[in-house]
């Protein structure tokens, strides 16, 4: 078998929603790598325009448009957008997700409307930007669907932890129920990544760092590249037979022996 055939992505379309931030934008391009064009779709839509313009200045076909991943009306408009530029949709990467915004509260004490802004990005939002695919990638003859989860869905991590965790039970769920049209659900869990977002959850002069350092077998971070090719494995030929599965991407500081 050709290696590159394995993780050629030519010809099919790439949804990334939160692509405009730090790992989407790493994402994308690497999709866009693999041969396949991209659509970036944020809630910032001008930082997705400007990741578009950095992608087709090398070469690449990406479209940007605006999504607000916990409207369903949003969801809609933005497979829409991506069918009336290339026709289809064959991979969706549901990475958007609030991470640093997160309530200053225990979930104890926790205003219901703070839980609803968050479970509504990062548990609905997955499931909406789903079900606005579906009708597509069912009628290309299916698809790959990836959730960005978080080593933090394995831990107490708050209100960001229980979304987390409950988008590996959503993964699992639509790998059972999407699978037999050709439609494989996985997950990505990375642990500490170094980026922005990261370095604002867990400063890198936080004493936490040099503790966690001690707990991991592995690298106890790593850059968004460091994640590229388990994203390629699980949209390409070369996962074919992987489905339901959340991969820890993370040194091995969770391993759910
Ligand atoms: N950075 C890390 O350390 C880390 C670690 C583990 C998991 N993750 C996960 O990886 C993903 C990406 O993280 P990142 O580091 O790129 O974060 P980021 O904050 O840089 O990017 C998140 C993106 O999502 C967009 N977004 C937020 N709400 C949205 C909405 N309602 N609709 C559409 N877009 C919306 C933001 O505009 C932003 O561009 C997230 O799911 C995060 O939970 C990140």
């Amino acid at each position: 078998m050709d290696l590159k055939e394995l993780f050629d992505l030519s010809g099919k379309v790439a949804v990334v929603t939160g692509g405009a931030g730090g790992l989407g934008a790493v994402y994308a391009e690497a999709l866009g790598d693999a041969g396949a064009s991209v659509v970036i779709a944020d809630l910032n839509v001008d930082a997705a325009k400007r990741t578009v313009d950095s992608l087709t200045d090398r070469g690449y076909t990406a479209t940007a448009t605006h999504v607000d991943v916990s409207s369903a009306e949003s969801a809609a408009e933005m497979a829409a957008t991506a069918i009336d530029a290339y026709e289809g949709i064959d991979i969706l990467i549901n990475n958007a997700a609030i991470m640093t915004n997160l309530p200053p509260y225990g979930l104890s004490n926790m205003p219901v409307a703070e839980w609803d802004r968050v479970v509504d990005v990062n548990l609905r939002g997955p499931l909406l930007c789903t079900q606005a695919v579906l009708e597509s990638m069912t009628a290309r003859g299916g698809g790959r669907i990836i959730n960005g989860l978080s080593a933090g869905a394995f831990m107490p991590g708050g209100i960001y932890g229980v979304t987390k965790y409950a988008l590996h039970g959503l993964t699992v769920n639509l790998a059972s129920e999407l699978g037999a049209r050709g439609i494989n659900v996985n997950a990505i869990a990375p642990g500490l990544v170094d980026n922005e977002s990261g370095y604002v959850s867990l400063p890198k002069d936080s004493p936490f760092r040099e503790a966690l350092a001690a707990q991991i077998p592995g690298k106890t971070s790593g850059p968004p590249e460091d994640l590229v090719g388990t994203l390629l494995l699980l949209c390409s030929r070369a996962g074919d037979w992987i489905n339901g599965q959340t991969i820890s991407v993370d040194g091995g500081w969770i391993m759910r022996l």
